[in-house]
């Protein structure tokens, strides 16, 4: 998979990928991850990028020009682009599903706003997926567009070490994770349940299966509506 990231502020996207998982993934070849600079494509020798609202109103909008030239200098480098992908707080909200249907991309672009946001007609006329991270407001795309990546990267086919462990997480088959424990099996009087440590496989599935359906229905009912 190759994923290119178009950012004002490039260095918020330094750390995120250059650890655990997302490093080895990229290490091992199994996903390129390019940050652009979006001043690179700037109008002027001033590095302008923005420009002030038609209509009024506080805040810089990203204007046509250096989004459009990078998708087009980028289209031509790697070829078409699955998906390019805006993202903001009006956008589809992320959920477990929309990374596994994402993780099945060869390329991606995604396009970090900053200030108000970006011009609408790129919006309408270049990007074809928006996605949020949640009913809040950030700084910028760049937390989203970590956020965004880490949750595809780590499904791709030899990322994780365990195969299974991604299949195990908490949203797939619409059900939270059971608890977890590790050794000791006595911290302070606080004990781990005996199930887990007899070693009965099927006893130990069943009761994963009920707690996960237990904290599902406790924390997120809602899962269970669209099953
Ligand atoms: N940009 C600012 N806030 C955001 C959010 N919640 N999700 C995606 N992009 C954003």
């Amino acid at each position: 998979m190759h994923i290119d990231i178009l950012s004002v502020v490039p260095e918020l996207l330094e750390s995120p990928f250059q650890h655990s998982i997302i490093k080895r993934a990229q290490a091992k070849n199994i996903v390129n991850i390019v940050v652009h600079n979006l001043r690179k494509w700037a109008i002027n020798q001033h590095g302008q990028i923005d420009d002030y609202q038609y209509g009024g109103g506080a805040g810089m909008v990203i204007r046509c020009e250096p989004l459009v030239n990078a998708i087009e200098e980028l289209t031509k480098m790697h070829g078409e682009y699955d998906d390019i992908i805006y993202l903001t707080p009006d956008g589809l909200p992320l959920s477990q599903p929309i990374a596994n249907q994402l993780s099945l991309s060869k390329k991606l672009l995604l396009i970090c706003g900053h200030y108000k946001g970006i011009d609408e007609r790129v919006r309408t006329q270049w990007v074809t997926k928006e996605i949020s991270i949640g009913d809040y407001v950030l700084s910028g795309g760049e937390l989203p567009a970590a956020v965004l990546v880490d949750s595809i990267v780590r499904l791709l086919p030899k990322v994780l070490q365990d195969e299974t462990s991604a299949l195990t997480d908490s949203f797939q088959d619409n059900l939270l994770a059971p608890p977890i424990y590790t050794r000791p099996a006595n911290f302070r009087g606080y004990t781990v349940p005996d199930i887990l440590l007899n070693g009965n496989e099927k006893d130990i599935a069943e009761w994963r299966l009920t707690n996960s359906e237990k904290r599902t229905n406790d924390r997120r009912p809602h899962l269970n509506d669209n099953s």
